[in-house]
């Protein structure tokens, strides 16, 4: 029987500080029999040493040794293409790889027969995939980040507070997108004693974000979309009037975090530029959104924090996930194990197009093809 060994590059995007595996995971993988590679320094950005995942198991090693002797190259980020031409005929590459909006690494990989897993693409309503679904454990740890963010940059306090000097009254925290991430902004933005409302676009959220303690926004009379458990894109007409309907409740607001999103399509811009007009000073609107392509802010930018003229503060929230590098790391280690568990059989690593999970991840099957509605 022979040993499968994977390895974990340190990751080398701007600004990312997560890793593929930390020291747990390093054990619970030699515990199965997995032989484990570590680069050097990998671990920095999460407050992980060399010597915590040698003490693990792991064997700490130059770039050039674990692309030479890794069965399956392990990273977070999609790699760059100076690695990505390391790679080598039949070795596998597993991450949040997202060829779908990187055509040229994916074409650069088949080039050199490079065998991709790519985390972003698992089919999420599987319940044997929960524990693999990366995507979620991020959204968990981005969700929890924005709420905290908010808070951060509001001056004010999120609970109601009594006290000697009279009673302070709490602020009002408005959720737009109530997906993993939105209700762990809800949920979040509830301990430290907000008082929250949220509105989605699929009717099946109501539940969850009442289950939490929040309120429901009700726009009569607009579209709800669903498709398959996804939100489904709004039309133009659709989403003016979503955006007029949102206006009233935004200016009533101290604090928006947005998460809105359609699987492969630009996320809808749900707040306008006259929406945060309205809003009081000192108010503030986190948009987890924001990306190249714009987010559900008009005018947000990723990794940009601006204090508009109004005195409100409009946070283009950006790496939320490497911003809390060793939770959001951690969580992704045991996603990772959980799906070595799965492509490790006898030893070698069996990469099975026609099972539902692995077809899925190696892009063999849309990720959303079976998802029942
Ligand atoms: N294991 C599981 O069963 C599992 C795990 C994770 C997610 N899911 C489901 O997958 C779906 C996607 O979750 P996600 O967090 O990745 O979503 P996402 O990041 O794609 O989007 C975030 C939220 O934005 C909402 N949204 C989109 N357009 C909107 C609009 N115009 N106005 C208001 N809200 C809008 C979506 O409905 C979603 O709830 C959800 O249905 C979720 O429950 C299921």
């Amino acid at each position: 029987m022979g040993t499968v060994t994977v390895g974990a590059v340190r990751e080398r995007a701007p600004g990312e500080r997560r890793v593929a595996l930390v020291p747990e995971a390093v054990a619970l993988l030699r515990r199965a029999g997995i032989d484990v590679l570590v680069e050097t320094g990998a671990g920095s950005g999460a407050w992980f040493t060399d010597a915590d995942y040698t003490e693990a198991g792991a064997v700490v090693v130059a770039p050039d040794e674990l692309y030479a002797r890794a069965d399956a190259v392990l990273c977070v980020a999609p790699p760059e293409a100076e690695n990505a031409g390391t790679l080598r005929e039949g070795q596998v590459l597993v991450g949040l790889l997202e060829l779908r909006r990187h055509p040229e690494l994916a074409e650069q990989l088949a080039g050199r027969s490079v065998r991709t897993v790519s985390l972003d693409l698992l089919p999420r309503t599987l319940s044997r995939a929960q524990s693999m679904d990366a995507l979620t454990s991020q959204a968990n740890v981005a969700g929890y980040k924005a709420a905290v963010l908010a808070a951060d940059s509001y001056d004010r306090f999120f609970p109601m507070l009594t006290t000697a000097a009279g009673t302070m009254r709490p602020a009002q925290v408005l959720v737009l997108g109530a997906g993993v991430a939105g209700l762990q902004a809800i949920a979040t933005a509830r301990r430290l004693g907000a008082v929250v409302t949220a509105y989605d676009v699929r009717p099946a959220s109501r539940g969850e974000v009442e289950s939490l303690g929040a309120r429901f926004l009700d726009l009569q009379g607009l579209a709800q979309g669903e498709q398959g458990g996804y939100a489904r894109e709004l039309t133009e007409d659709e989403q003016q009037a979503q955006r007029a309907a949102l206006d009233a409740h935004i200016a009533r607001t101290d604090i928006v975090i947005t998460t809105a999103q359609v699987p492969g399509r630009k996320p809808p811009l749900l707040v306008t530029a006259s929406a945060v007009e309205g809003m009081k000073p000192g108010s503030v609107v986190v948009d987890l959104a924001a990306s190249e392509l714009g987010g559900n802010v008009e005018g947000s930018e990723p990794d940009k924090t601006t204090v508009l003229d109004n005195g409100v503060t409009l946070i283009g929230a950006g790496r939320l996930p490497s911003a809390m590098a060793t939770a959001a790391s951690t969580a992704y280690a045991r996603n990772l194990v959980a799906l070595l568990k799965h492509l490790v059989r006898d030893g070698e690593l069996v990469l099975d197009a026609d099972d539902e999970i692995t077809g899925a991840l190696m892009g063999k099957t849309s990720p959303t093809e079976g998802v029942s509605s």
